[in-house]
């Protein structure tokens, strides 16, 4: 098969750059920012960016560069190419698992925004309330945990059937393309909404404050996050996913470069412009909008779990109403933008599975989209239909947050201590635009590791009500430690939920949904195991597309 390359240096960083900037960007960050003390939030992100966004951006670019020379587009492949342990293609595992499991509900979420562009433009949310839609769109206004919602289920398959039409297009003509059509709108769309949003009065029908209020609310940075660990693990786990590190992604797309093109300065770029729109634009539109008509307080209620979904589809769809004439295309500008940051991300997570089929089953450009789409309709059907129980929650806590984790640990070891950091810098350097400072060898082969353990151990054990000094206190006082509901162990266990029981009066209970989701990842993770032994079984009978 036909390598296949990038068409142009800005259609890389820009398609890079689109893999990034993502829901996560307008979402998650704002809720993520407000829940965890606004300024006092931005410290901690930052250093967490160059500490360790940074060095994965440029490991995971130099992994995807190395492998994709020696005719590997998919993580297992590549990290098999970086030593001579018979393991280490296993490693790549994750490469596939979490982006197949992440995709299955981001497509989903995409999907809401694409039906969201929908009822904006035909007015809906001018009579029905985002707050009653919402609910009833998703399925959770029966009296039911398994019920599939109709219209939901319908917008999901659109947005699958165009993920996979893009995707078969190939990497010039559907990626790249997608990224430059759909960056710029982005950024035009972000532009428009945050200069309305910033020139709100308080004179304005329903403003109660200044939006810049939200604006000094995030940017003002505060001291006191940097000694709070459970800001240093938001703040983390908000740095994997807006970069999209730790999931193969970035792999895939830096192994269609060339052998001596720039990876240090290209890396950077994309990073830095993920940055930006995510500090920049994603941190003065939400925020601003909603604190201008419902103050500080209620905002920061509004973002209760951090995912961003309440204010971006109940409240900023409600707050649009007072914009008179200006409202559906404010809606449709909002949902638009989250759609395209959504599908540009989609498509990254797509490519790697798509790569692993064709370098490994010399399966076609169609075939392989196909097949793709109809995984992630199988794994995000679950999503849809079992919403209201949970199984959404699971996926993305157990593909969106903890695989990422275990990936970036794993690959950053393999990478720094049996690769080797002599061999390492050369790959990051070499062809590069940019001087990287030395500093960063001893960052990526201690720093970077230790963090992201430190992040890793965090998660596993974080305390009840997120009171680490108070648990460290407990913990040597011999009281014991009590792990929060939503750490690993927490979940595992199903802590702080009321009951464990699987049925519950002739019903399924959430308990039952999410074991029953995870059983379904973990045969997810098996069946992709399977997958890569299998490859490389062909491989050794000369049946791969290039030998090892
Ligand atoms: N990086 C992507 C996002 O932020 C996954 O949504």
């Amino acid at each position: 098969m036909a390598q296949e390359n990038w068409g142009s240096r800005i259609g890389l960083v820009l398609a890079m750059a689109g893999n990034a900037v993502g829901l996560g960007n307008f979402l998650r960050f704002p809720a993520q920012a407000a829940q965890n003390g606004g300024g006092a939030f931005i410290l901690p992100y930052l250093v967490a960016f160059v500490l360790m966004g940074i060095p994965l951006l440029w490991v995971e670019w130099a992994i995807g560069r190395h492998g994709g020379l020696r005719g590997f587009h998919a993580a297992p492949g590549m990290i098999h190419s970086l030593g001579k342990a018979r393991w280490l293609k296993y490693v790549g595992v994750f490469g596939l698992f979490t982006n197949l499991g992440i995709a299955a509900y981001y497509c989903y979420i995409e999907s809401w925004t694409l039906a969201y562009v929908f009822h904006s433009l035909i007015g809906t949310f001018r009579d029905v309330a985002p707050t009653e839609f919402f609910p009833r769109y998703l399925g959770q206004h029966a009296n039911s945990i398994t019920s599939l919602p109709g219209q939901a289920s319908f917008w999901f398959i659109v947005t699958l059937l165009l993920n996979t039409w893009i995707l078969s297009r190939g990497l010039q003509k559907g990626i790249e393309r997608a990224a430059k059509i759909g960056m710029p709108l982005l950024l035009g769309f972000g532009l428009v909404l945050v200069i309305r949003g910033l020139t709100l009065q308080s004179g304005d029908p329903g403003v109660v404050q200044s939006p810049m209020a939200g604006l000094n609310f995030v940017w003002q940075p505060r001291m006191e996050g940097l000694t709070n660990p459970s800001t240093w693990m938001a703040a983390a786990g908000q740095i994997f996913f807006t970069l999209s590190v730790g999931m193969g992604s970035i792999h895939c797309y830096a192994s269609y470069l060339r052998a001596k093109d720039d990876i240090a300065l290209n890396a950077a770029s994309a990073g830095w412009m993920n940055e930006f729109v995510e500090v920049v634009l994603g941190g003065s539109l939400l925020l601003p909008i909603a604190v201008a008509y419902l103050g500080l307080g209620a905002t920061q209620a509004a973002t209760a779990g951090g995912s961003g979904f309440g204010l971006g589809f109940l409240t900023l769809p409600t707050l649009f109403n007072n914009w008179g004439w200006f409202a559906p295309i404010a809606g449709m500008m909002w949902f638009g933008l989250l759609f395209f940051a959504g599908i540009t991300s989609s498509l990254a997570m797509g490519q790697p599975i798509l790569a692993f089929l064709e370098d490994e089953f010399q399966m076609d450009r169609r075939k392989g989209s196909l097949l793709f789409g109809a995984l992630v309709f199988a794994l995000g059907f679950f999503c849809v239909w079992l919403y209201p129980g949970g199984a959404f929650d699971e996926f993305d806590f157990w593909t969106g947050t903890f695989s990422l984790v275990v990936f970036a640990l794993l690959e950053i070891w393999v990478f720094a201590f049996i690769f080797g950091m002599e061999r390492g810098w050369e790959e990051i350097t070499r062809g590069s635009d940019l001087q990287v400072p030395r500093i960063f060898r001893f960052v990526i082969r201690y720093v970077t590791p230790l963090f992201i353990l430190a992040v890793f151990l965090g998660s596993l054990v974080k305390p009840q009500g997120n009171d680490w000094g108070g648990s460290l206190k407990g913990l040597f006082a011999g009281q014991g430690w009590t792990f929060a509901p939503d750490s690993v162990i927490g979940k595992l266990f199903h802590l702080g939920e009321p009951s464990c029981v699987w049925f519950k009066e002739g019903q399924v209970t959430p308990a039952f949904v999410q074991d029953l989701t995870r059983l379904l990842l973990l045969l997810v993770f098996l069946g992709c195991g399977v997958a890569v032994w299998w490859a490389f079984k062909r491989r050794a009978q000369g049946l791969g597309e290039a030998q090892p």
